[in-house]
């Protein structure tokens, strides 16, 4: 069963209850290695848990969540075997992983409503890498 590797700090802990309902919904091995409620975290820590417990090899991916999905993206690419994008809606979901190969889907909780993300989820999760000229450009980050 593949593995989805979660981290989020304290502004998502409603929206990650949900996600993980989803994920294992659809028969996805959640391992939840986030803040928990009533935790006070800073978003660098959660993305280097991440990046310490995932270690970026498909079929396994990674979902952080901040409030802005912005600053634990930033983080999390700095670890040079995840490739992180933040998406708000399921186009962008589909297409990091079609032409980015991102194997982390980052979520803004203060951002983005429950339905949204959860098909976003739904949609990095299930689409491939196209490959072809995509990996050529992969190859270059
Ligand atoms: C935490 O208050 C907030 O700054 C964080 O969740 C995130 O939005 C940072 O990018």
């Amino acid at each position: 069963m593949a593995k989805l590797w979660i981290a989020n700090d304290h502004a998502a802990f409603a929206l990650k209850e949900a996600l993980i309902k989803q994920a294992q919904d659809l028969g996805w091995e959640v391992h939840d290695i986030g803040a928990q409620p009533g935790e006070s975290v800073d978003y660098p820590d959660q993305a280097k848990a991440l990046a310490q417990a995932f270690d970026g090899m498909a079929p396994d991916r990674g979902l952080l969540i901040c409030g802005t999905g912005l600053g634990i993206s930033i983080a999390a690419n700095r670890h040079s075997h995840l490739r992180a994008a933040v998406c708000h809606d399921v186009t962008s979901a589909k297409l990091t992983r079609q032409h980015n190969d991102a194997n982390v889907l980052c979520l803004g909780a203060r951002l983005i409503g429950v339905e949204t993300a959860k098909a976003a989820l739904e949609v990095f999760l299930r689409e491939g890498f196209a490959g072809g000229r995509h990996e050529l450009r992969v190859n270059k980050l």
